[in-house]
Parts: C-alpha cells; structure tokens; sequence
C-alpha cells in the first residue's frame, strides 16, 4: 500500500501467504479485476489469524461490499459461525446477498441494507470479533456501538486507519481528506487511550488497529 510500506515488503509478505480455497481466490480475483475495495490480503491473513486465536463463533461487519470478507471470515470460522454484515449501498448489497447464495452460506451470513450508523441499533446479539470497515470518518460512532454488542475480551479491528500515510504525515494531506484525517486521529488516540481497551495499530495493509475490550 502506498505510503505505508515499501512496495517490495506488501508484495513479499503478501507471496508468504499459502492460498486454501480455489473458489474463494478466484472470487478475491474477480474483485481486484474490478478495483473494489476488499480487505488487503495480508490483512485476510492477520484476520484469519485472530479468528482461530480467540475462536470466534460470531462477528458483526461494518462495511459488506460484495461480501469478499464476510465470505472469507465465514469460511476461516469453518462455515459454523455467524457473521452480521452491514452494507449502506443498495447495488453492492444485492451484490453480497448473491454472492452469499453461490457460495451457500445463507444460513451463516446475515447482510444488513442501510447506514450502519443507524442499523447498529437495531442488531440483536453479542460477538466475539468486530471488523470496522466502512466510512473512515464514523469509526468512532460505529466502535462505540459495536462496543455495547461486545462480548468481554472481544476484538475489534478496524482497517484502513492509516488511510495513505496521511494520518501519521500532514504532507501526505489531500484538502478535501482533511476532517477524515481528522476524524481518524481522534478515533486512534481515543482507542489508544481509553483504559477500557488495548489497542495495538500495525502497518498492514493501509494500516489496522487491533483493539481488545478488557
Ligand atoms: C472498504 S469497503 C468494505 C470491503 C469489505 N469489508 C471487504 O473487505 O470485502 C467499504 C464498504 O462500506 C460501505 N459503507 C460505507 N459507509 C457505510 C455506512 N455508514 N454504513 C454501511 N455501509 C457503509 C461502502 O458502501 C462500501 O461498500
């Protein structure tokens, strides 16, 4: 990702990353084909990683797309858990609910149309992981919310948060990014510095904050 790493060390890391699942590649391929905006893969790998370690049964989505990541989330917890996805925009909704039919999982993924902002309120049920993923600028407002769904020692992580290197280097701010670079220092200081969570920020992918709620 630009800014963050060197070329060289993503594509290295990325080249470490044992692929599992044919169908799941594939589907990964056909969304970079068309520049959607999915997790990194390193970042899959980090996610995957934290879904066996905590054994995750249930995990609530801020951001669907088409679904790549609640599909792969699905598929790393075995195809046993749940995940609860939200996804404001009514094309790429449509889009995950077919994807989630091709890949058999409409017993496992439940995908949600709407602002999460408003939806979170309305979502049922405690989760052992959070993935924050959608509009840079509320990730405060969807931690928060997501926070009180929480079971104790859950994780919430969040993407994207060093967004282009712009949040750790006031050169690399474009004008019309500023209140988003705004709105996510605040956020990172917030997860940092509350004594209610531990939160660790790696430079994966475009950067990833790793909070535990105590
Ligand atoms: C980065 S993409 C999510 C990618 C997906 N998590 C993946 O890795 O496959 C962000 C998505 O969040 C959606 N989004 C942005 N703000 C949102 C909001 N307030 N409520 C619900 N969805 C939102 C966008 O429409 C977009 O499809």
């Amino acid at each position: 990702m630009e800014n963050i790493n060197m070329e060289y060390i993503d594509d290295y890391i990325k080249s470490l990353i044992k692929n599992e699942d044919d169908k799941l590649e594939q589907f990964r391929k056909e969304c970079e084909k068309r520049k959607l905006p999915i997790i990194h893969k390193e970042v899959g790998q980090f996610i995957k990683l934290i879904i066996k370690q905590i054994n995750a049964k249930s995990i609530i989505e801020i951001g669907t797309n088409v679904g790549y990541s609640s599909i792969f989330m699905s598929h790393e917890m075995n195809n046993e858990g749940k995940v609860v996805t939200l996804e404001r925009s009514e094309k790429f909704y449509n889009e995950a609910i077919e994807n989630v039919k091709k890949f058999n999982l409409e017993n496992n993924i439940k995908v949600h149309y709407g602002d999460a902002v408003d939806l979170l309120d309305t979502i049922d049920g405690t989760f052992d992981l959070a993935f924050i993923d959608a509009a840079k600028s509320y990730y405060g407002t969807f931690f928060d919310k997501c926070c009180k769904k929480m079971k104790s020692g859950a994780i919430v992580l969040s993407d994207n948060v060093l967004y282009q290197g712009m949040i750790a280097n006031d050169d690399l701010v474009v004008r019309r990014k500023k209140t988003l670079v705004r709105n996510l220092r605040d956020y990172l200081k917030y997860i940092s510095q509350d004594n209610r969570y531990i939160t660790s920020v790696l430079p994966l992918g475009d950067g990833l904050a790793v909070t535990l709620i105590k």
